[in-house]
């Protein structure tokens, strides 16, 4: 489908008379109702004036809009959508349903893995000043993990969107099996193109999310559309300490990272206020040796489960994502209100 969809993309940008496929068309094709299903209509069909002027049915970009993402296109939606799918067991079995930092204060902190992580939760939430019975958005939400430590810590309603099935399903039934799934609810969206009405919800997250977003500026937008005025957004993402650090995308799927000041930028030009930002050079120092050395506990089960090549390049990926070092590298919490 990919594959199928940069074909397509090819063609139509050498083509000057023909139609530009949107972005939408590029998901897999599942049975889900909620996953989008590549119809004829995400397209931008030349107008009367050419091309120029159409717009797309579904996601309404204009034609120059959709030929500038295009572009800029390094990854599909489809990709990491199969990245979190294929992601999603490890995650699930062998790391609490985490897919992200934890926090721990120095190298003989014995908080467990899970506690560590359920601490970066807290950061990030704290910063909201989320009242119980709120209505919390989760963009980009994973295997549900935060969100239903949210229910249980905070008593908000969480909806949680990620653009993974395999991820939405599993998170769905872990709500279920802990009896929240009144509170916790799980959907399969794009968090640049969310199902729901403006003002729907007072507060939203996403932790480690957005750095995988296409195009910040709409996924921003969006953010700043779904909240009614006054709510806040807390986003926590890995940050480069400057714009001389060497700190590379983390995945070919992501953005490269950008400074905690080029964040503020972004949130400020989508209309929101920054109110809180948090810098911390713990999350990311004191995590890479904690996730490691469980890694390797588990190993011997990996290696029956996915073989040893996978492995050991799983490993492999997981030393480079902490090797560059927090003068490189930092973690960056951010709070931004909607006026
Ligand atoms: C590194 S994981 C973080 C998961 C979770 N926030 C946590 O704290 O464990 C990134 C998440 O972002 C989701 N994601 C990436 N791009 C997305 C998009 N365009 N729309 C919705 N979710 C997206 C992935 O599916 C995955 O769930």
């Amino acid at each position: 489908m990919v594959d199928e969809y940069r074909e397509l993309l090819r063609a139509s940008l050498k083509s000057p008379d023909s139609a530009l496929p949107c972005r939408l068309l590029a998901r897999p094709q599942r049975s889900s109702p909620t996953y989008g299903s590549s119809s004829p209509t995400h397209i931008a069909q030349p107008g009367r004036r050419g091309r120029q002027g159409a717009r797309c049915d579904c996601c309404n970009q204009t034609y120059r809009q959709m030929e500038n993402s295009v572009r800029e296109l390094n990854w599909t939606l489809a990709e990491v959508a199969e990245l979190y799918d294929g992601a999603s067991q490890l995650a699930e079995k062998y790391f609490y349903g985490y897919e992200r930092l934890g926090y721990w204060y120095d190298d003989s902190d014995d908080a467990s893995l899970e506690e560590g992580a359920k601490r970066l939760t807290r950061k990030v939430v704290d910063t909201l000043g989320l009242r119980g019975g709120e209505n919390l958005l989760d963009a980009g939400c994973g295997l549900g993990a935060a969100a239903i430590h949210i229910v249980g810590e905070y008593g908000a309603q969480v909806t949680g969107v990620t653009i993974s099935p395999v991820e939405a399903e599993k998170a769905q039934t872990r709500a279920s099996e802990l009896g929240v799934s009144d509170q916790a609810r799980f959907e399969v969206a794009d968090y640049h193109a969310l199902p729901f009405p403006e003002n729907h919800f007072d507060a939203a997250v996403a932790i480690e999310s957005l750095f995988h977003a296409f195009d910040l500026e709409k996924a921003l937008l969006e953010l700043h559309r779904v909240l009614r005025p006054g709510g806040c957004v807390a986003v926590a993402e890995m940050a480069k300490t400057s714009d001389a650090s060497q700190a590379k995308k983390a995945f070919p799927q992501a953005r490269e990272p950008m400074t905690t000041e080029s964040w503020i930028k972004e949130f400020e030009s989508a209309g929101f206020v920054v109110e809180e930002r948090i810098q911390s050079r713990r999350a990311y120092a004191n995590t890479g040796k904690r996730h490691i050395d469980h890694y390797d506990k588990v190993s011997h089960l990996l290696v029956e489960e996915y073989g040893e090549e996978m492995t050991v390049a799983i490993r492999q990926g997981m030393q480079e994502a902490f090797q560059l070092g927090p003068d490189h590298l930092t973690y960056m919490i951010l709070c931004a209100r909607k006026q």
